[in-house]
């Protein structure tokens, strides 16, 4: 099996993690994998904030996963947590979603992201994807700036499980050559 599909393979969601602190360096060559990553117009909308202060995680978490949102709480025991905002001022955005109801930001922070998840699961690093979580009391404890959203967060960290694989539907189900899905 190639590199490429051993590391598609191996990366995981994790949500346990060794409470051992991830080297900087590390983090760095993960947000030079996201850096490399292509966007619409080349407009590399994201900004990641990398949070690995106790206190300033603590708060973080606090907006983040109040409420509703308690079920991410797990992610406050993650040693490292990104937060990737998306600049919303760049023209290509504007236009995108105005003229063809495509948020292509979105598809940009989406495609950063897993370059960059990819990156930790190679370094031997744990992540998982977080999308729900409170984006408002987050954004107020940030007091963040209207130009940027919060597209998503990442939890990062030594993985302190292995989750065995989850299910994926089978290639006939989701690839087509020259045909048409029904459904
Ligand atoms: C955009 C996105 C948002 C996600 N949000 C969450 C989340 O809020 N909480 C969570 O526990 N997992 C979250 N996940 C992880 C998915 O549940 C996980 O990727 C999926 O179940 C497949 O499992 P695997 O990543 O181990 O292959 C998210 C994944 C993606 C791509």
């Amino acid at each position: 099996m190639s590199e490429l599909m051993s590391l598609l393979r191996k990366r995981r969601s994790i949500r346990r993690f060794a409470s051992r602190p991830v080297e900087r360096e590390l983090i760095e060559e993960c947000l030079e994998a996201a850096r490399l990553a292509p966007s619409a117009e080349n407009s590399q909308p994201w900004r990641f904030v990398v949070v690995d202060e106790t206190e300033l995680k603590k708060r973080i978490c606090n907006a983040a996963f109040s409420g509703l949102y308690r079920v991410s709480r797990w992610a406050a025991d993650a040693p490292v947590l990104v937060v990737a905002l998306a600049r919303l001022d760049i023209i290509t955005n504007r236009v995108g979603s105005l003229i063809q109801g495509t948020q292509y930001y979105l598809l940009d922070m989406a495609i950063a992201g897993e370059h960059f998840v990819l990156k930790a699961t190679e370094l031997g690093l744990g992540t998982c994807w977080i999308g729900w979580f409170n984006s408002r009391s987050l954004r107020r404890a940030l007091k963040l700036s209207r130009r940027f959203r919060i597209a998503y967060l990442l939890a990062l960290g030594y993985p302190a499980e292995s989750p065995p694989s989850r299910s994926r539907k089978p290639l006939d189900e989701i690839g087509f050559f020259n045909t048409i899905p029904k459904d």
